[in-house]
């Protein structure tokens, strides 16, 4: 748990003919995580990629490899997701009926366990598994495309969430159209790990992803009340 912006690069919008070279680069300029888009063309209507490619990439750094699965079903891929170098995997709420056994299962092989709501649920649907979780994804686009335009309604549901998790150690991330714009709008309502795509990896170069990491961060931090 950190009370400072967390900032995550989403590969998404990574060169991936080069996808090694780019999770080391933005590590090396100032990455907190590595956020990894899962889709299946099933739940979402985009396919990215899976185990195997994180596997490659794994020897590239020690950065936590947070995974975030928009898959349907979950639960038949997570063992190998956690061997693959996964260190915290998210599973989407909508994404099949046993919510709990996902998050448990996540748990029992010893990785962070997270849980996404998609911008249409509502944040009850995720009361009753709150002791199960390391951190929540509040998305703030609908899932399935990097570089969307961030949806503004969904500051208010960052700020119910983070008043039901009260004081339990749960981080709060955003996946969206994260900016310096928007950074302060959800690090104001509670929300301290952003996942930044196109933000962070426009200009291609290492300097550009720095400074664009670096503007996201310092926006974030400068509206964090905690
Ligand atoms: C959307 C993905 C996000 C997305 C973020 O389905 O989960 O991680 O790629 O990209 P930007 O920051 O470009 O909106
Ligand atoms: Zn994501």
């Amino acid at each position: 748990m950190s009370n400072k912006t967390l900032i995550a690069p989403s590969v998404l919008s990574a060169d991936f003919s080069r996808l090694g070279d780019e999770v080391e680069a933005v590590v090396t300029a100032g990455a907190d995580w590595i956020h990894l888009d899962v889709m299946d063309g099933h739940f979402v209507p985009n396919i990215t990629f899976g185990p195997p490619i994180i596997k490659t990439i794994r020897s590239r750094t020690k950065a936590f490899f947070d995974c975030h699965l928009m898959i349907s079903p979950a639960d038949p891929y997570l063992a190998a997701f956690a061997e693959a170098g996964c260190d915290g995997m998210t599973v989407h709420a909508e994404a099949g009926p046993h919510l709990d056994r996902s998050l448990q299962t996540i748990r029992n092989l010893g990785k962070k366990a997270g849980v996404a709501i998609n911008p249409g649920t509502p944040e009850s649907a995720i009361e009753y598994v709150l002791d199960r979780v390391d951190l929540i994804l509040v998305m703030t686009v609908n899932p399935g495309f990097g570089g969307q335009a961030f949806i503004p309604a969904m500051v208010d549901k960052v700020r119910r969430v983070k008043a039901m998790i009260g004081n339990r150690p749960i981080n709060i991330q955003i996946d969206g159209g994260a900016s310096p714009e928007t950074a302060p709008l959800v690090t104001a309502a509670g929300a301290n790990v952003l996942v930044a795509g196109a933000a962070v990896f426009k200009g291609g170069s290492a300097e550009a992803y720095r400074a664009n990491i670096e503007a996201i961060r310092a926006a974030g931090d400068a509206a964090n009340k905690d």
